[in-house]
């Protein structure tokens, strides 16, 4: 594989114990949540996602966890199970899709003991979660309110017994070998950890004591399986407790995983993964970038030194993988966005032995074959958006629409080949463009703008690039589009009279939704600002200068006064009163419905929503709107009281409207009209992406 001399150490082969990886990348652990977990057979939707792991070059393929111990070892429906062996043939099924492409795999096993039993109205397990101690934390962005029930040795024993057994079951199923989450925040973890652990006991007051259960896991399994079956251990590198008030003297420092990864060694793992984890932040733990969002928890200088900050969450873990490096001979395998530059450059520091990823090869599973061809601009771009990671629902992509389907999209060449004319260069018509040329067609885009992506360089504008470089996502559909021939005009008003003239087979219509304004008396006055035409006079700088620049540059001169209300408080109207804040505005937030940021990802939200209490944010819902005066807007809270809310400016987001207009007009004139995207329903660029796929696909 190593033909690309760029990437020569990531593309090397490697071992961990006796298996061999074609190369250093590896795909970590994530549970998508496909399964129902009364199924024996793996759905379809998960043999078409993990065969595209396999068959897109990856060294080593790991498998999400199963649950060891039902009910009590896991707190999320639609995880499968591993505590029967009813369950084996159907992972066989599995293992040899993914073994048909010369792909290892590993089955990650973990128990998420003390993890709360509630979530929202109904309890997911019985009674208390259980843990090392009842040591509770509270933070709406973990959880760790409930007190666990504290194991008694013979649960301890009895857990042991399930992952050995567990282990048995996998290898029956093929795997090639295990890796034990003992991060995050999971039981393995919480009896590692002196914060969590307040034992007495033999498991408890010494590293050698705290990591005794894993250890004996490690042992079990091994007895059962064989001392040569490959298991690799997921741990903290660093438990930060400072966000929190916690001092993080009092939990896992660097220097007491050095010697949990010492003892580890010793029972016989196979390699060490490290991650790290903050205490009360548990997605962004290990989302790393977004620990960042919406600003770090606590300033840059007070990270702990070991933590990378450098990057705003790239690489965060490559210290602490060197630190342990320094102190075991097994390899080491190092997580947290990496990618393949800094991938390259820790391996050939000796920081690391493999990179570990795993949202990269959601938007992109053929990374690795990319990589080792050298096409590095071909690769679709994780944005670190973490849509994949929002609770409810098939976990999507925000560029991957393939994400989540059981559908291998192999956009089979047609019989007759069609002109496609797409109008309009967001998300969803580069989507639907991209995929009619690779069907064949002949396809020619038309945007009235000076450059591809539609509303993304504007959301780029208020999000900033640092954590989701949206400008990236641009630039591979730029790229993807050239190489494949499309046409693209931009700086094209198309009307009824160029598609007459152009007469094609087919049109997309992708023309973007309409802005709403709000029907309120004063509307017009000179106080509001229209999120529209903010948009429409932002339009040409964006297109000369880029969201980068004109970001900066609003730092400086923003024509929007001191005081403003942010009309709107879905997902538009949180970034924007964010990016305000951000520029020194005092904002307030109105809304007629009842939950401010509805849109956003879930943890990301209540980052923001902490943010916004912190920075005195006034947050008004379930408002109804009287009018508009000179001096501010006047409504009505829920309460029924009447108040003014005072301001220099009044800034409209809210979302945006259907524009069904020219799909209409063009219906009867050209064979066959479809509309994506925001004309169609106005949604969000995940949902955009996969109509264009869809869309492209069908015609
Ligand atoms: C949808 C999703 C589910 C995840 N579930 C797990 C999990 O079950 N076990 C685990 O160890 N890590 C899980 N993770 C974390 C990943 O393994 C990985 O550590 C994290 O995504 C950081 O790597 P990345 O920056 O390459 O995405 C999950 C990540 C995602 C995106
Ligand atoms: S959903 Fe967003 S974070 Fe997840 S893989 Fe796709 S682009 Fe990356």
């Amino acid at each position: 594989m190593a033909s690309n001399m760029k990437y020569e150490r990531l593309l090397q082969p490697g071992y961990i114990g006796k298996v061999k990886t074609r190369n250093r990348m590896i795909k970590s652990g994530a549970a998508m949540l496909y399964w129902h977990e009364d199924e024996t057979d793996v759905p379809e939707n998960m043999m078409v996602f993990y065969e595209a792991l396999a068959r897109g070059g990856v060294g080593l393929l790991v498998v999400e966890s199963p649950t060891i111990d039902f009910p009590f070892g896991r707190r999320w429906n639609r995880r499968y199970r591993i505590d029967d062996d009813k369950y084996i043939p159907g992972l066989k099924k599995l293992v040899d899709v993914i073994h048909k492409h010369g792909c290892p795999t590993f089955m990650q096993m973990n128990h998420d003991g003390p993890w709360q039993s509630m979530w929202g109205p109904t309890p997911i397990i019985p009674g208390p979660p259980i843990g090392s101690s009842p040591t509770t934390l509270n933070s709406p962005l973990d959880f760790h309110n409930e007190p666990p029930r504290e194991l008694s040795i013979a649960g301890i024993g009895e857990i042991v017994d399930k992952f050995a057994n567990a282990a048995v079951r996998a290898e029956k199923a093929g795997f090639d070998g295990i890796d034990i989450n003992a991060g995050s925040s999971h039981l393995l973890h919480n009896f590692i950890s002196p914060y969590w652990n307040r034992r007495t006991d033999e498991y408890g007051g010494t590293p050698e004591n705290r990591a005794r259960f894993l250890v004996q896991i490690i042992k079990e399994m091994k007895k059962r399986v064989g001392d040569d079956y490959p298991i690799t251990i997921t741990i903290n590198g660093i438990e930060i407790g400072q966000v929190m008030g916690i001092d993080n003297q009092s939990c896992i420092t660097p220097d007491y995983a050095r010697k949990i990864a010492k003892i580890l060694e010793g029972a016989g793992a196979d390699a060490i993964q490290v991650r790290s984890h903050w205490l009360g932040r548990h997605t962004s733990s290990f989302m790393t970038e977004a620990i960042f969002y919406p600003e770090p928890p606590v300033p840059l200088e007070k990270f702990p030194p070991e933590y990378n900050r450098k990057y705003w969450g790239k690489g965060a873990n490559i210290s602490l993988s060197a630190g342990l490096k320094k102190v075991v001979t097994i390899p080491l395998m190092v997580v947290g966005r990496m990618g393949p530059e800094l991938g390259e450059q820790a391996l050939k520091n000796g920081e690391a032995d493999f990179i570990v990823m795993t949202r990269r090869l959601l938007a992109d599973p053929e990374l690795p074959n990319k990589v080792a061809s050298g096409r590095l601009e071909d690769i679709a771009v994780c944005t670190a958006c973490d849509t994949c990671i929002d609770a409810g629902g098939v976990k999507r992509c925000r560029i991957n629409g393939a994400l989540g389907t059981d559908n291998l999209w192999t956009h089979a060449k047609p019989e007759k080949k069609k002109n496609v004319v797409v109008i309009g260069g967001g998300p969803a018509g580069m989507e639907a463009a991209r995929i009619a040329a690779i069907k064949g067609y002949k396809v020619s885009l038309y945007d009235s703008q000076h450059r591809l992506g539609g509303m993304i360089p504007m959301a780029a504008l208020v999000k900033g690039t640092e954590i989701e470089p949206l400008p990236d996502f641009v630039r591979y559909f730029e790229n993807q589009l050239k190489q494949l021939g499309v046409d693209v005009h931009l700086d094209h008003e198309v009307s009824v009279a160029t598609i007459e003239a152009l007469k094609p087979d087919a049109v997309i219509v992708a023309t973007g939704g309409l802005a709403t304004v709000p029907d309120i008396p004063g509307i017009d006055k000179p106080i509001v600002v229209k999120g529209g035409e903010i948009h429409k006079k932002l339009k040409t700088y964006l297109g000369f200068v880029g969201p980068e620049l004109l970001r900066k540059l609003t730092k400086f001169y923003l024509p929007i006064g001191r005081r403003v209300i942010v009309l709107g408080g879905e997902i538009h109207g949180a970034e924007l009163a964010e990016f305000l804040v951000k520029r020194g505005r005092h904002v307030t937030i109105v809304d007629t419905g009842e939950f401010l940021g509805a849109g956003m990802i879930m943890h990301l939200r209540q980052q923001l929503l902490i943010w916004f209490q912190q920075k005195g944010v006034k947050m008004l819902t379930g408002v109804t709107y009287e009018e508009i005066t000179d001096k501010g807007l006047i409504l009505v809270d829920k309460d029924g009281n009447r108040q003014t809310i005072e301001a220099d400016t009044i800034v409209t987001a809210l979302p945006l409207s259907p524009n069904t207009e020219l799909a209409e007009k063009l219906k009867g004139i050209v064979p066959e009209v479809y509309m994506v995207g925001d004309c169609k329903e106005p949604r969000l660029i995940v949902d955009a992406i996969r109509d264009g796929l869809q869309t492209g696909h069908d015609i």
